[in-house]
């Protein structure tokens, strides 16, 4: 049998994975952000949650103890970023999670709402990518949430879909760009997750219905799910890998998005 107390410490040092690095969560207030910034402090890593909702970061920050900071920045507003990491002299890791959606079928879409979700989506994602990429130390990791929508059309997330498509290809160009300097930069299409972003479909029975039957695994994920994936990519388990986009959604890749629009319209 093991001896405990000799294993203990090893354990240990294999858990805190992050131990001694920097992650800057963008979009930590909430969802998956806010599972991922309490998976990274118990791995180890000083946390610094960054949301637009400025209150929530602070709120979450305090929840976090250990070291943890926050601050208030907006993907959409280039100069919040900016000031975002000139604040760190030291970042290892980041975590973009930022993303709106603004459901409607194209031909009734108004240009003021694709604007909106292109602009957190896919315009937030280039700006995290140009001042993350600056900032973060030569070895460090960027990483953004996709989505399934990302490759699995759904009717009336025209904006949603071209958005988070766009983000992984930006994925893609950021780690040829990053990779001289050690750089890693992935993503994560997470499927159906049960955040704040999503109890207007999980709470139509209808529609979640429809959801657990397209998902070979039968069930919601949690924020954990996705944060143990996050912390994968953040830590040297993944130092190989590279412009790689990961589906973590139940397996509901392999069959078809729920027609969501025809339910909430009946
Ligand atoms: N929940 C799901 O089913 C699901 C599925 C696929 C992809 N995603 C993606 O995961 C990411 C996180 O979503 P979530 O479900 O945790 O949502 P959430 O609404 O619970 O959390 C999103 C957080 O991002 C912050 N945020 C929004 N716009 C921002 C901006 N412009 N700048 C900075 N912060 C901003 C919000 O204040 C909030 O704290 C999003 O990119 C979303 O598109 C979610």
């Amino acid at each position: 049998m093991t001896d405990p107390q000799k294993t203990a410490p090893q354990d240990m040092a294999e858990s805190e994975v992050l131990a001694g690095r920097r992650a800057v969560i963008i979009g930590g207030a909430s969802g998956i952000g806010w599972g991922a910034a309490q998976r990274f402090v118990r791995a180890g890593a000083r946390v610094v949650i960054a949301d637009r909702d400025a209150q929530g970061a602070r709120t979450r920050a305090e929840q976090l103890g250990r070291g943890a900071e926050w601050a208030e920045a907006d993907v959409a507003e280039e100069l919040t970023l900016e000031r975002l990491f000139a604040k760190h002299d030291t970042v290892h890791s980041v975590l973009n999670c930022a993303g709106v959606n603004i459901p409607g079928r194209l031909i009734d879409y108004p240009l003021e709402s694709w604007r909106t979700v292109l602009e957190v989506s896919l315009t937030g994602a280039f700006l995290v990518a140009k001042h993350a990429g600056r900032a973060l130390a030569d070895g460090g990791t960027l990483t953004s949430i996709a989505s399934l929508n990302a490759r699995q059309p759904a009717a009336g997330f025209g904006a949603y879909c071209a958005a988070k498509a766009g983000l992984t290809m930006l994925t893609e160009v950021a780690a040829l760009e990053l990779a001289p300097r050690g750089i890693r930069a992935n993503a994560i299409s997470p499927g159906l997750v049960e955040t704040p972003l999503v109890t207007g479909l999980t709470s139509v029975p209808e529609i979640q219905a429809e959801f657990t039957d397209n998902t070979p695994l039968g069930r919601n994920g949690t924020v954990e799910d996705i944060a143990e994936v996050a912390l994968f990519l953040a830590s040297d388990a993944s130092s190989w890998m590279t412009g790689e986009v990961l589906d973590v959604n139940g397996g509901a890749h392999l069959r078809r998005y729920p027609d969501v629009m025809a339910k909430l319209s009946r």
